[in-house]
């Protein structure tokens, strides 16, 4: 995969935080230059490249147009439909015409993210500008999931470098590749020994919870999410249970409104 030609990735923002971008930026297992430099050629990035206005859409265009068919598309973000897409606007063009353009000249197209996967925030109740993730605002088109808010950029490059080397990778019903969200965080807690010892936590600032007790009480919504964080956490780091924090359901379709209330006391 690091020699001959790098194959050219196009990288588009929508509706979103750019947390994800960030995220995929402090990947270490590999690094972001060998990503970077050796792995991929990254042609266009709003947020990484250093020009702006008229530059930027001249670099985007060529890139569509020079490796039409080739190229591996990146959403990041939720589109607006809403008024025909108007409440999301880049370069004088709405976000889902942008989509709607260049998704069909891509090789294939990933979703990075919550926002990107299945309309994230944007999306949330009462979701005036009616966003929807980038599949869903093209009527289900096909597109690799990688959901997370943000995901782990393990869950991303190890997408990338799967598509790369070995084609599509078995998706499961909300579109994610079952090798990194195949299994729930709760099976993979950390704090699962103390479930089924019904040890719960009674509050964040207890010392149950200091000791680790399980913070299923507390709202946490890890029995019904599928995610890889409680093993490749982030930055190699921790992940949110590990910090005293209940699983919010990030990486799980709607969960702004399906898993709310996020706490529990
Ligand atoms: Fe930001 Fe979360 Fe959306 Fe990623 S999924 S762009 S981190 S709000
Ligand atoms: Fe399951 Fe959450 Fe308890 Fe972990 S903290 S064992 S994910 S309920
Ligand atoms: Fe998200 Fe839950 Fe992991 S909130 S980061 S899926 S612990």
């Amino acid at each position: 995969l690091t020699s001959g030609k790098r194959p050219p990735v196009i990288w588009l923002h929508f509706a979103e935080c750019t947390g994800c971008s960030e995220s995929v930026l402090r990947s270490t297992e590999p690094d972001i230059a060998t990503v970077l430099f050796d792995v991929i050629s990254l042609d266009y990035h709003e947020t990484l490249m250093q020009c702006a206005g008229e530059a930027i859409e001249e670099a985007l265009h060529k890139a569509v147009h020079d490796h039409e068919g080739e190229f591996v598309l990146v959403l990041e973000g939720g589109v607006p439909t809403a008024e025909g897409g108007i409440h999301g606007k880049v370069a004088g063009k709405t976000m889902l015409s942008t989509l709607e353009e260049i998704y069909p000249k891509a090789k294939a197209t990933i979703c990075l993210g919550t926002c990107a996967a299945y309309g994230g925030v944007q999306k949330a109740a009462p979701n005036p500008t009616e966003s929807k993730g980038c599949s869903e605002a093209l009527g289900g088109a096909l597109m690799v999931q990688v959901p997370g808010c943000p995901p782990n950029p393990i869950s991303f490059i190890g997408t990338v470098v799967y598509f790369l080397t070995k084609g599509l990778p078995e998706l499961d019903d909300a579109g994610r590749p079952t090798l990194f969200y195949g299994e729930t965080v709760h099976d993979q807690c950390p704090r699962l020994k103390y479930f089924e010892e019904g040890k719960f936590a009674p509050s964040f600032d207890s010392e149950e919870a200091r000791k680790g007790y399980c913070l299923y009480e507390l709202g946490c919504k890890g029995p019904d999410t599928y995610n890889n964080c409680p093993k490749v956490l982030f930055n190699q780091v921790s992940f949110p249970i590990q910090a005293g924090h209940p699983c919010i359901g990030c990486s799980e379709p709607d969960f702004w409104d399906e898993m709310s209330p996020f706490y529990e006391a």
